[in-house]
């Protein structure tokens, strides 16, 4: 096959472009090693930013704020109390608790509904020749081998990304950090404990009170990395979140998923190579606090897309030349906003009481300060997007 633009990834990045390249008359087929109902239920991140929301209303058939919820703040809890980030009082911005699989419902219904060509269960296993005529090959849903030559190949396939090794070339570099903690993640059938999410510094550790729906609840604790997720017995879980937000009594309910999550941050060295460029966790891992993943994937699509657009219908190499270092400014931002949320919010192991009384000092002078709390705020609401 032939198309214009293969994209690798049929998560929120690939989905979105396919979408913004269709606008501009270009024609794009997207694979995913996924079945579509794989992506639909697999539960990914909550938290979509205004400009987000915003982007996905432009696509038609968005959910985000009819079965998604406006929350218009977060609390900080740490020594006993709770602190409000308002953020329309701050910054005049809200988010929005909208899952991920149910976003990319949306996305697949209406990339569908345009007639777009999306490949599921389809495996791409080789990326070649992108300094000239870009290729793809793998197995399609049958496992028979297939081919699709392209103008310009895009990896939005996530953290272990294929793509992202063709665009490496033969050593792969980039900027890694890894952190001591990892978060034991629950589902669980109840109702909500709490109106808004609470991000909680406790003696004990780190708790993340979120939801999911007015029947499903989303909480994590920080929990060391090599944590088995059967280990714990329901009740320990439970033992462990309450301990960790005092103040609160967590509404409990029967757990139906458990997941622990690594932390790290990761930052490729290369994001475009000839005819080939990363988008989405292919070109950046960041830590989950702050709830940065998915809305940094966006960002970087409406640069992409718009490098795109220039290069296929105008001719001009300008946009994608500068694709990189563009979309590394506000990922450099996000890494350092998920790195700080991380670890003003977490108890490094072997930390001490010098750590502990700074960490909390740090949490005031946020708290305390009307421009500590707006600059929590504005980076947790979105910085404006470019295209
Ligand atoms: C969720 C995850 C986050 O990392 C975060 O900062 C907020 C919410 C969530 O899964 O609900």
């Amino acid at each position: 096959d032939r198309t214009r633009v293969a994209i690798v990834g049929a998560g929120p990045a690939g989905l979105l472009l396919s979408h913004l390249l269709a606008e501009a008359g270009i024609e794009s087929i997207v694979v995913d090693a996924r079945s579509r109902a794989e992506i639909e239920t697999t539960i990914r991140a909550g938290i979509l930013e205004q400009g987000t929301v915003e982007v996905l209303d432009g696509i038609g058939g968005s959910r985000a704020r009819t079965v998604g919820h406006r929350h218009d703040g977060i609390e900080l809890r740490f020594a006993g109390e709770g602190h409000r980030i308002d953020f329309p009082a701050l910054v005049d911005r809200s988010v929005w608790l909208y899952p991920q699989h149910e976003a990319l419902k949306d996305l697949i219904a209406a990339r569908l509904a345009a007639g777009q060509d999306l490949r599921f269960s389809t495996t791409v296993e080789g990326v070649h020749d992108i300094e000239a005529q870009p290729r793809i090959t793998g197995a399609d849903e049958n496992g028979a081998p297939f081919e699709i030559r392209a103008d310009f190949v895009v990896g939005g396939d996530g953290s272990r990304s294929v793509v992202r090794r063709a665009v490496a070339g033969r050593r792969e570099t980039g900027s890694f950090r890894e952190y001591p903690f990892a978060w034991f993640g629950v589902l669980c059938d109840a109702p909500p404990s709490a109106s808004e999410l609470i991000y909680s510094n406790s003696a004990d550790g780190f708790a993340l009170i979120s939801q999911r729906s007015d029947t499903v609840q989303r909480m994590y604790f920080q929990c060391d990395p090599n944590t088995d997720p059967d280990a714990l017995s329901e009740a320990e879980i439970w033992e462990t979140l309450q301990r960790r937000v005092p103040g609160t009594r967590l509404a409990e309910g029967p757990i139906f998923q458990r997941d622990v999550l690594r932390f790290r941050s990761f930052v490729a060295g290369e994001l475009r190579r000839g005819r080939a460029a990363l988008v989405g966790d292919a070109a950046h891992t960041v830590p989950p606090t702050g709830a940065k993943g998915m809305n940094l994937a966006v960002a970087d699509v409406l640069l992409l897309g718009d490098a795109l657009r220039r290069l296929l219908v105008e001719g001009d190499e300008r946009g994608i030349d500068a694709y990189a270092e563009r979309a590394l400014r506000r990922i450099w931002k996000a890494q350092h906003f998920s790195w700080w949320m991380t670890s003003m919010l977490h108890a490094a192991p072997g930390s001490d009481a010098f750590d502990r009384q700074r960490q909390l000092g740090e949490l005031r002078s946020v708290t305390e300060s009307e421009a500590g709390r707006r600059y929590l705020a504005e980076a947790y609401t979105g910085w404006p997007l470019e295209r």
